[in-house]
């Protein structure tokens, strides 16, 4: 049975993958499934928090995993659309977790017909960058409100991996990072992951491997002891 630790707790989590649309029928996207984002809504709700899960573009089958009498689901598609679900989401939450893989740039211009062949010559797709949600959420943080990153990386070596998650906690204002090691095998798409957590202070406060429930177990784990750390 899993423990009631969170009772109470109102948590905001971001799942799946932005698109940023570039015509009627085309997007750019990555491969996010929501897996992890589900997993920790699912497990939060299990353990006793009221859950609002912002969805951008998740599977049916996969989102199923996050039924649950105390997880509100909204949708959102484009990273834009997320910031604004994730801005209300956050308004009245006690820990907010960006699992969302966001998209870093989106098309200047959104064509409302969709661009063929005839429209002449090797097109080419001018982007300008998305602004950083989480960072805009640390921004207006509430007193006492935990926020959490993640951060999918393809590092040399674990060193690397490490230092770079040192660098973006720190740049991003985030107290908890998730940090992922990610590839063509591992992380997005599947159903395992592995994972360091980094503390506040940025020393590892967790680490997990194995299904995304667990390493989600292992995440609130290290919510919960920042939490109660804080609190003596
Ligand atoms: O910089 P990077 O994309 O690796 O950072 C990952 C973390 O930042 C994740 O928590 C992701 O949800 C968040 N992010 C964001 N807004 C962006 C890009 C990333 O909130 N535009």
């Amino acid at each position: 049975l899993a423990p009631r630790d969170l009772e109470g707790l109102r948590v905001a989590v971001s799942a799946g993958g932005t698109r940023e649309p570039i015509d009627p029928v085309r997007f750019l996207g990555n491969r996010s499934s929501g897996r992890q984002g589900v997993a920790l809504a699912a497990e939060a709700a299990a353990r006793g928090a009221s859950v609002v899960l912002v969805a951008t573009n998740i599977a049916g089958d996969v989102l199923a995993d996050a039924r649950h009498p105390s997880v509100r689901i909204v949708t959102a598609g484009s990273a834009a659309e997320l910031a604004d679900a994730m801005a209300d989401a956050a308004a009245d939450a006690d820990v907010v977790i960006m699992a969302a893989a966001v998209a870093d740039y989106r098309p200047v211009a959104v064509s409302d017909r969709k661009l063929t062949k005839e429209s002449g010559g090797i097109p080419s797709i001018e982007l300008v960058e998305n602004a950083d949600i989480v960072a805009s959420l640390v921004a207006a943080r509430r007193p006492g409100q935990l926020i959490v990153g993640f951060a999918a990386e393809t590092p040399e070596d674990q060193d690397e991996l490490i230092a770079r998650a040192r660098r973006k906690q720190q740049r991003k204002g985030v107290d908890l990072l998730v940090v992922n090691e990610v590839g063509w095998e591992r992380g997005f798409e599947s159903a395992d992951n592995a994972v360091h957590v980094l503390g506040p202070d940025g020393a590892i406060a967790g680490e997990a491997s194995g299904t995304k429930r667990a390493v989600a177990s292992a995440v609130w784990d290290a919510v919960s002891d920042t939490l109660s750390s804080d609190r003596t």
